[in-house]
Order: structure tokens, then C-alpha cells, then sequence
């Protein structure tokens, strides 16, 4: 058993992102997205679950035309907080993405390894172009390093929850994005 409490909010030690943060950021880009796209057709793909919420308020904030796909990929290794590196596809893009621009929508880069993982993928499907777009990024595990197009926040070396980021399935549903509690997975 893990030591999650029924009351989501009491596991969050600090609110690291508020809501009205994380709304202007998606706001300005989206912005920058529509301006730098102002000549092509993107195509967003997202990688479930954790980029859910991201996606939907970011393609809302981008006024060219779009096509969005989904990918859901899932590191081994369960209700850990370390990030495996060994990445395994659960859904595969749904439509080519050759000769197109696609941007790639994450939620958090951590050790970098499932981006790098994804970007050798997506590049064998012949894209015209690839760029990333990540809400949260911490850079202080980072293993592989890759260039970020386009970065929401920085933040520094603790587990998060909310905004679609989870720990063991759950938080999900949290408006902001709250560092959790280490009791919370130092007793799962
Ligand atoms: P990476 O392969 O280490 O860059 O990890 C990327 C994935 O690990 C993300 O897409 C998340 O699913 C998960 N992850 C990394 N750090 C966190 C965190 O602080 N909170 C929740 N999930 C995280």
C-alpha cells in the first residue's frame, strides 16, 4: 500500500505552478507556436497520459491550422519516481506524419531518455520537420541532452504531481502542479 491519502491536497507540500500560472505560460506558447507555424500546418503529438491537460489548453491557444495525434508510451518500472529509460509504445501515432511539421507536446522532461527515445521514433517516420514544446522542465537529472524548442517552466530536482503529471495513476486531476509529499512514496 502507498501512503496516498483520499484528500489529494494534503499530499501536495507546496504549490509549485498555480493555476494562473500555468494559464498565462500555455497562453504565450501558444502565441510564440502560432507565430513561428504562420507559414505551415503542424501537426501536434501529445504522449499520454501525463500531457492530457497540457495539450488541450495549448492547441486551444494556437490559431493555425493543426492536426493532433496521440501516443502513449509507458516507462517500465511502476509506481517509482525514477525514470527507467526503458520505454515501451502502448499507442502508436494514428496517422503518417511523413513530410510534415510535428511538434512534440510533454509534459515534463526529467532524465530526457523517453524524449530521446520518442525523437529517434518520430524521426524514422519521416517528419519535415520536429520540434519539442515541454510544459516543465528539470534539468538537473537531465541524461541525454537535447535541445527544448519550446519550454514552459524550469523547475528544480523534485517529484511533481498535477496538471496531468501523476505518481502511481493518481493527482492527475490537480488544477496546479504541487511537489509531492516524499512521505507519500518513501512509504509506498
Ligand atoms: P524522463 O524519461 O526521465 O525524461 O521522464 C519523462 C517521464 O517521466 C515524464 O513524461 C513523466 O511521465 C515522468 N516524470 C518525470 N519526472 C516526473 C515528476 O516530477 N512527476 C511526475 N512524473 C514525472
Amino acid at each position: 500500500m502507498s501512503g496516498q491519502s483520499p484528500d489529494l491536497e494534503a499530499d501536495v507540500a507546496e504549490v509549485l505552478l498555480s493555476e494562473e500560472q500555468i494559464r498565462a505560460k500555455v497562453v504565450e506558447l501558444g502565441r510564440q507556436i502560432s507565430v513561428d507555424y504562420l507559414a505551415g500546418e503542424l501537426t501536434l503529438v501529445s504522449v499520454l497520459k501525463g500531457s492530457l491537460p497540457f495539450m488541450a489548453d495549448l492547441m486551444r491557444q494556437i490559431t493555425v491550422p493543426l492536426r493532433i495525434d496521440l501516443m502513449e508510451v509507458s516507462s517500465y518500472g511502476g509506481l517509482s519516481t525514477e525514470s527507467s529509460g526503458l520505454v515501451r509504445i502502448l499507442k502508436d501515432l494514428s496517422s503518417s506524419i511523413d513530410g510534415r511539421d510535428v511538434l512534440l507536446v510533454e509534459d515534463i522532461i526529467d532524465t530526457g531518455l523517453t524524449l530521446n527515445y520518442l525523437l529517434r521514433y518520430l524521426r524514422g517516420k519521416n517528419p519535415r520537420s520536429l520540434k519539442i514544446c515541454a510544459l516543465l522542465d528539470k534539468p538537473a537529472r537531465r541524461l541525454v541532452d537535447i535541445p527544448i524548442d519550446y519550454t514552459g517552466f524550469t523547475i528544480p530536482d523534485q517529484f511533481v504531481v498535477g496538471y496531468g503529471l501523476d505518481y502511481g495513476e493518481l493527482y492527475r486531476n490537480l488544477r496546479y502542479v504541487g511537489v509531492l509529499r516524499p512521505s507519500v512514496y518513501e512509504t509506498a
